[in-house]
């Protein structure tokens, strides 16, 4: 059966790199994988993608559009690509809705989970992996970027904010995630993701 795993943590956290080594290791055990990302993933998601990361807006107007990219990326990308038996595995999905616009901007986690059941109730990750990282180090790693988006640009108390908004999320629903400690070396990164494939 097909598994859909997402990936999640602040930003700087390091989870793109690990996340095309992931899906690599998959395939090379046989699956059939399918990478994307949010807020995108679709032709509208990446349009709204363009104005999420740049344009500023109510907070509650930002979670609205996340769950509306999420709605067309669900209906069109994801669960398609179950039904036909391909693994999928997104940069992203609706932990960072809780962390970014619940724990980072105060929208009402309520609110939320209401959004969370409407666009789709009855379907979560088989799997999140979490990367986890203290901010101060995320922030030397983001300082390389040559340019930040609006969410990078935040400061560090709204990070701090973001990253405990994902702890809630796992203490919520801990057998669902796999909390990586991303702070450590690339190598030490990688052996965890490996046991991780194993185990799936
Ligand atoms: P990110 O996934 O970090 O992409 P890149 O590695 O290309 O910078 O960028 C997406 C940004 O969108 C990130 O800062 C978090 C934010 N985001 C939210 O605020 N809420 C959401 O629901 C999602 C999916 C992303």
């Amino acid at each position: 059966m097909s598994k859909f795993i997402t990936f999640e943590g602040v930003d700087g956290a390091g989870k793109s790199t690990h996340l095309a080594w992931f899906a690599d290791t998959l395939r090379q055990r046989g699956l059939e994988v399918l990478v994307t990302r949010e807020p995108g993933g679709t032709p509208l998601g990446e349009r709204l993608r363009e104005i999420l990361l740049n344009q500023p807006m109510h907070a509650e107007t930002e979670a609205l559009l996340m769950f509306a990219a999420r709605l067309e990326h669900i209906e069109h990308v994801i669960r398609p690509a179950l039904q036909r038996g391909t693994w999928v595995v997104s940069d992203r999905f609706s932990d960072a809705s809780f962390a970014y616009q619940g724990g980072g901007r105060g929208v009402p986690w309520a609110k939320l989970e209401q959004l969370e059941r409407w666009v789709h109730e009855g379907l979560q990750p088989d799997l999140t992996l979490l990367f986890d990282i203290p901010v101060e180090i995320a922030r030397q790693r983001l300082a390389n970027n040559l340019t930040l988006d609006r969410f990078e640009q935040e400061q560090a108390d709204f990070f701090e904010r973001v990253r405990a908004a994902y702890h809630r999320r796992v203490q919520q629903n801990p057998q669902r995630y796999a909390v990586i400690d991303a702070a450590q070396s690339l190598e030490k990164v990688k052996q965890q993701l490996e046991e991780i494939v194993s185990a799936i």
